[in-house]
């Protein structure tokens, strides 16, 4: 029996970026997300495979390779998995995602998210919603928030989970997702928050401001004030950024194109438009408009030298997973 998971990415409005405990992949902030629809990731998983158990380890192929750096990952969460539920077989484990990989395009949060549902389902196992949200966190921190569809917040405090906060078709919004660059990047997000924790001189005023954002985004979703939630995300993402920029020897996951959409998107709200940007460790702008506006927003992008792919989206659902 193989289970198969099905998992979108999320975007984080109000971002995290920074954990309180590295061993239990614990976030030092919280969070706000959507889940976008129109990006992919199908994880298949078998407890049983006769090659993994034959050889005694696990067999992880991502988009058709078997790559070393996402096995050891991958792998370490599976042994922990193993351990925690009395399981003594190895799995083989098969992803892939329909959108750039490692391309700041959170693939680890829908993989993650993925992973860990197939995991329990192909174990016949029935995990409460919380308990699967913390253990796709324990892959991936943003992965808590890639269970749920629509507006999701992911909670510091505690053993971290994340929960819907609105469902996706009470507050329909559309993506426009800037892909300015599809490779790889050169500094993971783990890599990354780590040192701005240890050496951005302003990372403590990052985590105290945090509370604040998070409270105006709620307040923001519950009213369905697009304003206010735009305001929110613009200046939640530019913070980020600067901890990015301000880390030694100097994170800067833009490139030209970023930022050409970047005052693309401000030139938009200056006359009127109702449009947000974010941006994640990595160069590619995720544009958030509501849908009336989403074809004024995609003509004023069309035109830009810098970006390589626009992919249109809207808001994602649940995580979905079956057994087969
Ligand atoms: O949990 P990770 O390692 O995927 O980190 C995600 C960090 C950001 O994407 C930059 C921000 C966020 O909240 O998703």
């Amino acid at each position: 029996m193989v289970a198969v998971a099905k998992a979108h990415p999320n975007i984080a409005l109000v971002k995290y970026w920074g954990k309180r405990s590295e061993a239990e992949m614990l976030p030092d902030v919280g969070s706000i997300s959507i889940t976008v629809s129109g990006m992919l990731t199908t994880t298949k998983l078998a407890w049983d495979d006769p090659e993994a158990n034959t050889d005694g380890r696990d067999v992880v192929i991502v988009n058709g390779e078997s790559r070393p750096d996402e096995v050891g990952k991958v792998s370490a969460w599976l042994s922990r998995f193993r351990e925690h539920n009395n399981i003594s077989q190895f799995a083989r484990v098969e992803s892939i995602n329909d959108f750039p990989t490692g391309a700041g395009l959170a693939s680890s949060a829908s993989g993650f998210a993925a992973l860990a549902a197939a995991a329990f389902a192909d174990a016949e196992l029935s995990p409460t919603r919380e308990e699967l949200s913390r253990w796709a966190r324990r892959g991936s921190v943003s992965a808590a928030r890639s269970l749920h569809g629509g507006f999701v917040e992911l909670f510091r405090e505690g053993d971290s989970h994340a929960t819907q906060i609105l469902a996706e078709d009470e507050w329909p919004l559309d993506v426009h997702i800037a892909i300015t660059s599809s490779l790889r990047k050169d500094v993971g997000s783990t890599s990354g928050m780590k040192t701005s924790a240890e050496r951005c001189p302003y990372y403590g005023a990052w985590v105290e401001s945090q509370e604040a954002d998070l409270q105006t985004a709620r307040e923001a979703i519950a009213a369905k004030d697009f304003e206010k939630l735009a305001v929110i995300t613009e200046e939640s993402c530019l913070k980020m950024h600067s901890v990015m920029m301000a880390t030694p020897p100097g994170l800067i996951y833009w490139n030209a194109g970023t930022l050409e959409v970047v005052h693309r998107v401000r030139e938009l709200r200056r006359q009127g438009v109702g449009v947000t940007y974010t941006i994640d460790a990595g160069p590619q702008v995720k544009v958030i408009c509501e849908p009336q506006n989403s074809e004024r927003v995609k003509d004023a992008l069309n035109d830009l030298k810098g970006i390589e792919r626009l992919i249109h989206a809207g808001l994602g659902g649940d995580i979905e997973v079956t057994r087969q």
